[in-house]
């Protein structure tokens, strides 16, 4: 059968810095520069879940893209929507909510959820020129 890439764009605000505990002001400022700023900032996050694999030959779908609307509600939506990821969400507890590892915790929390024969890939705007995009590598 084909293999086909069926996707779903959701979209979630979240506040976030980026800094380490365990460097100065200065070196933070240094490396993150004002997304290092101790008040936080928010950006506007676009998410596109692609997945891939065969057209099911009973359904004609490779994934029904309902389902995968509720479970990017339930499982990411719900988690990051108006939060501060640094505070609010554990999974950032000890890890720099960077465009780059928001999208490896959303896979990882997508993962599990979905058939393992299809393919998944995370692609995050965090701005409408960064985005960063995850396969599972
Ligand atoms: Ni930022």
């Amino acid at each position: 059968m084909p293999r086909v890439t069926v996707h779903r764009k959701a979209h979630f605000n979240a506040a976030h810095r980026l800094y380490r505990k365990d460097w100065s002001d200065d070196k933070n400022f240094e490396v993150f520069n004002k997304c290092s700023n101790q008040y936080f900032h928010g950006h506007n996050y676009e998410l596109i879940v692609s997945l891939t694999g065969e057209i099911s030959p009973e359904t004609g779908y490779v994934y029904d893209l309902g389902v995968l609307r509720n479970l990017i509600k339930d499982e990411i939506e719900e988690a990051f929507d108006h939060k501060n990821l640094n505070i609010e969400v554990p999974e950032f507890k000890d890890l720099i909510p960077t465009a780059e590892n928001i999208s490896v915790v959303i896979y990882n929390k997508l993962r599990v959820h979905i058939p393992e024969d299809l393919d998944i890939k995370i692609t995050l705007y965090e701005t409408p020129r960064n985005f960063v995009s995850y396969s599972g590598e």
